[in-house]
């Protein structure tokens, strides 16, 4: 099977090489690996973010691993050049419309949860974010008002049918955990919002042993640090669920751990940790790959058809942490590499 490696910016590179490490003990030549350049690192190599050979290449391979994309130095460029328009046209493009976030304590952790640690044992949840519309994909741009003022503005818009299908995931998602399902909207101020409400409570008929409660985003924001054990799966929209997420990675410890996979309707799939470039540690030795890691493992399970390899994966992250692994952002000192190699020692 073929895997697309797209490094990308900053720590992508370090992070990447730990997770192909990792892949190549767990399987061997059952992956093949193509190599592409993306975000600021392709703009400045081949002048596009998003280069048709690299999008040929994503379309071409079984899965895609990425890093990150994000580079200081592009952040003034036109919006259609910037590092952060290729995961946005890869998701687009691909379809991948299903943004899965899990977010699990691991107990060894619970001191390096922002949380109290009893309340941050609770935590195992899973965010379903929806990655191809809300506000990201809307009409935007820059305007001058009638009073010759300056103005930005970015339209968020939802239809019924894009609704629909990432409600049924939350639902499915929902169905093989613990049956309870959070949406999260903000229909007491937005139109997009209220029509989300409606369509995820029409799904809800198709799926009565799945317990469907709402929520508005801002108050979802203060029950995840108050008392997070009480989520089970959330679904929500692009923009809330990108909040959110970066939120829930600091309830378990670090944004450097949690992982995601964005998929299509087939299954196909991107894998990528939840956080960025990290341009201010990038290079150094500093960033946690286990993120990037646990994103290889979501690979395999969801796929590549591979939920062995992908448990054996997850069982040695856990125990390089219960034998001390940790990074700076977990309070250690261990480097990228270090990191790593205490990850595949334990494999
Ligand atoms: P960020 O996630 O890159 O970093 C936020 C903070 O978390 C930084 O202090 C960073 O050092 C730290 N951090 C992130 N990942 C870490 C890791 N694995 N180990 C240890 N510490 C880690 O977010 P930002 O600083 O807001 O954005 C930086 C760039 O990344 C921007 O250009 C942004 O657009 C981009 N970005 C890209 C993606 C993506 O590629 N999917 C996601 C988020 C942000
Ligand atoms: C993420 C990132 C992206 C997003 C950016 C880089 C476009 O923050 O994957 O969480 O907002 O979706
Ligand atoms: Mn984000």
């Amino acid at each position: 099977m073929l895997i697309a490696l797209l490094p990308g910016d900053g720590i992508g590179p370090e992070i990447v090489r730990e997770a192909r490490a990792v892949l190549d003990q767990v399987c061997g030549d059952r992956l093949r690996y193509e190599e592409a350049a993306v975000g600021g690192a392709a703009y400045k190599a081949l002048g596009h973010p998003l280069p048709p050979a690299t999008l040929e290449l994503a379309k071409r391979a079984d899965a895609i691993l990425f890093g990150a994309v994000g580079d200081p130095d592009c952040d003034t460029l036109e919006r259609r050049l910037r590092p952060e328009q290729a995961i946005l046209g890869l998701r687009k493009e691909l379809a991948l419309f299903a943004n899965l976030r899990p977010a699990r304590l691991f107990p060894e952790l619970a001191d390096a949860s922002a949380l109290r640690p009893e309340v941050a044992r609770q935590i195992d949840l899973m965010i379903i974010r929806e990655l191809n519309g809300d506000v990201y994909f809307g009409e935007k741009g820059m305007r001058t008002t009638a009073a010759g003022r300056r103005q930005g503005y970015d339209v968020m818009a939802y239809d019924e049918d894009e609704v629909a299908r990432i409600a049924r995931v939350g639902f499915e998602t929902a169905r093989a955990r613990g049956r309870k399902l959070c949406s999260v909207d903000k229909a007491n101020v937005l139109e997009t919002s209220q029509l989300w409400r409606d369509v995820v409570t029409e799904v809800a008929t198709d799926y009565p042993d799945v317990a469907l409660s709402h929520m508005y985003v801002d108050n979802a924001a203060m029950q995840l640090v108050r008392d997070p054990g009480q989520f089970d799966v959330i679904v929500t929209g692009n923009l809330f669920g990108d909040i959110l997420s970066d939120q829930a990675s600091m309830c378990v410890g670090s944004i450097g751990l949690l992982p995601s996979a964005s998929l299509d309707a087939d299954q196909k799939g991107l894998y990528e940790p939840i956080h960025g470039s990290a341009p201010d540690i990038a290079g150094q030795g500093k960033a946690n790959p286990l993120a990037t890691i646990l994103s290889a493992a979501m690979m395999l399970r969801y796929s590549l058809g591979m939920a062995a390899e992908a448990d054996r994966i997850e069982a040695a992250v856990a125990t390089a942490l219960a034998g001390g692994a940790r990074s700076p952002d977990l309070g250690g000192t261990l480097s990228t590499a270090a990191m790593g190699e205490a990850v595949r020692a334990a494999l």
